[in-house]
């Protein structure tokens, strides 16, 4: 089926193991995810939603509904390499276990063999992967979420490279064993990286970035290992396009982490008259300097895999438009009397009567939720109104800023620019956000989620971070600037302070002008701020208390966030590069003046 010749071997090495009762290439066709769209219809994971054409709903497991971080692995030869931020597992010991998990385990299914390129085919930045797995759903949210098929076979040819990446929902079916609608193995799901092999095994699990591998497995956990060795950035960053009245136009890339409104920025629409936004990705980025010494950025991915609840016509139109058609929903609720899937915060007033996704008859104000906090859509990115015109561009697209941020009610400013990109490392390694009520713990917590990367850096982030030190003593290249940004202040009597979503273009426009070189600016103990004149506010309801409020540096709170990074910083030990350390100190001092 391939003349790779260690993609067959590998194709009939897993076949002998996994005992699937058929292999299918796949060759990405509309024909090909007509008949498996069928088939599944047909035993029962998917209903068509005839309010949306080409697309279906779909009810997990109850116990197969997000990613399973405790469950992810890192497998280097050495502990030390995976870092104190991994879970590690003896690669060898892991093998053996998994080698025992997997063995029958595809029997009654059919084993799709899924060829996908991350990026653009046959970019420089762009690479391949192939995904085994025994689960139709896979196969085809993969094809919505990858270039996937016949043309990746081509590009591979006989010699060509790829990151193996094998999956099983980890339930064989004896002869006559009726199947499930969700299958799954709830207790026993491992997400398993072998950093040295570039490999990926995951079992168990058929949710999301557990089995959608070429996602958070690949384009991250494994490409940041290979970012790091060729000299690259593979981040879990939004990209867009930033156009002033003018017609000049940058491309900024964005690190934060999940809750904090990475799709609903990275497909914004502007409220200031004149200025354009428009998508390039809204996960992932991956960076790499081109001949121009610039950063080039293509996002890997061929569509989105976002949130469903809090997604609306008032907080992401573009998304809402993206999802009218060919988009597959996971876990929201089903509306039989419209033909529509329902999610909260979808409309103000919720449908009279629901299916909830636990597949129970839902009323209003029953006090349950009616989609999965975590429900899903798998939406193709050209679908998006703002797709921007360069996302599939092979050379990717010149990044002028990079932002970090999270959601701090307090201390941390709507908007800063670091000193320099020493400085800008250092703000993304102590990058954090607040708890808040959805998530399990104490709420209003500060936690460190370096670069967005916590769950994602697939080797030590000590070495992370003095890669990202690495790649900005690259010499001759032209790098961007690095900011800081917080949608989430409030004042002291708990009100947002800032309105956000088409808004925040403001803060982009004064980034703009800062890479333009026109943007005013005062330095700080933290970077630079804008100047009270520099932030566009005109026609915003904002009083001025509150924008300057925005705009000001408490110097007694940042003093009492050294220790708390002191503490994080400790935890990465002599790995922790002395720039960093460095910069610590440099804020102690600049604050104590
Ligand atoms: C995601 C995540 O699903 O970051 O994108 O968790
Ligand atoms: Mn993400």
């Amino acid at each position: 089926m391939t003349a790779n010749k260690k993609l067959q071997q590998w194709v009939d090495e897993v076949a002998a193991l996994c005992r699937p009762d058929r292999v299918q290439w796949c060759d990405g066709s509309q024909r090909e995810a007509d008949e498996l769209c069928a088939l599944m219809v047909r035993n029962g994971t998917f209903t068509p939603i005839p309010a949306r054409p080409g697309s279906f709903w779909c009810r997990s497991n109850p116990g197969d509904v997000a990613r399973v971080e405790d469950r992810t692995f890192i497998c280097s030869t050495s502990k030390d390499d995976a870092g104190p931020t991994n879970n590690w597992c003896d690669p060898v010991e892991m093998k053996t276990k998994l080698r025992g998990l997997f063995q029958g385990a595809m029997r009654g299914r059919t084993l799709y063999v899924i060829p996908f390129s991350m990026g653009p085919i046959g970019s420089p930045i762009a690479h391949i992967g192939v995904e085994l797995t025994d689960s139709p759903y896979v196969a085809v949210n993969m094809r919505i979420m990858t270039r996937m098929g016949a043309q990746v076979l081509e590009a591979l040819g006989g010699g060509g490279a790829f990151v193996p990446c094998l999956h099983s929902v980890g339930m064989p079916l004896v002869a006559g064993q009726p199947d499930v609608a969700w299958p799954c193995n709830p207790d026993h799901k491992y997400i398993v990286h072998f950093p040295e092999e570039r490999a990926i095994w995951s079992f168990g699990s058929g949710y999301g970035g557990n089995a959608l591998l070429g996602k958070k497995c690949f384009s991250l956990r494994i490409a940041s290992i290979m970012a790091r060795d060729g000299g690259w950035l593979a981040e879990h960053m939004l990209i867009l396009g930033l156009t002033n009245p003018q017609g000049r136009k940058i491309y900024v890339a964005a690190a934060f982490p999940s809750a904090c409104g990475k799709t609903n920025l990275a497909m914004l629409t502007p409220t200031i008259p004149g200025w354009k936004a428009e998508c390039v990705g809204d996960d992932i980025a991956w960076m790499k300097f081109g001949a121009d010494g610039r950063l080039h950025a293509i996002n890997p991915e061929a569509g989105f895999f976002g949130v469903a609840p809090g997604t609306s016509l008032h907080s992401n139109p573009n998304a809402m438009q993206t999802l009218t058609r060919n988009s597959i929903f996971t876990n929201v609720a089903f509306d039989a009397a419209r033909g529509d899937v329902w999610w909260e915060d979808m409309t103000d007033q919720p449908p009279a009567r629901l299916t909830s996704w636990l597949g129970e008859e839902w009323t209003p104000g029953g006090g349950k939720k009616a989609a999965h906090p975590n429900a899903r859509y798998t939406a193709p990115a050209a679908q998006c109104p703002v797709i921007d015109p360069a996302w599939q561009d092979p050379e990717g697209v010149p990044i002028s800023a990079i932002l970090f941020g999270g959601r701090r009610p307090t201390t941390v400013p709507l908007v800063f620019e670091a000193l320099s990109w020493q400085h800008g490392t250092f703000l993304g390694a102590q990058q954090s956000s607040e708890t808040t009520a959805a998530q399990a713990g104490a709420v209003g917590v500060a936690r460190r989620d370096p670069m967005a990367m916590l769950p994602f850096c697939g080797y030590h982030m000590g070495d992370y971070f003095a890669h990202w030190l690495k790649i900005g003593a690259t010499p001759g290249v032209k790098l961007p600037k690095i900011f800081y940004v917080n949608w989430f202040r409030k004042s002291a009597d708990g009100r947002w302070l800032w309105p956000g979503f088409g808004e925040n273009a403001r803060v982009l426009k004064w980034i703009f002008e800062r890479c333009a070189g026109t943007g005013r600016a005062v330095p700080t103990a933290i970077g630079w701020l804008p100047t009270s004149d520099a932030l566009d506010v005109s026609g915003l309801h904002v009083p001025p208390a509150d924008v300057a409020e925005l705009l000001s540096v408490d110097q007694a709170k940042w003093l009492a966030e050294i220790p708390a990074i002191r503490e994080h910083f400790a935890k990465f030990g002599a790995r922790l590069p002395q720039g960093l350390a460095d910069e610590l100190d440099a804020l102690e001092i600049r604050l104590k003046l």
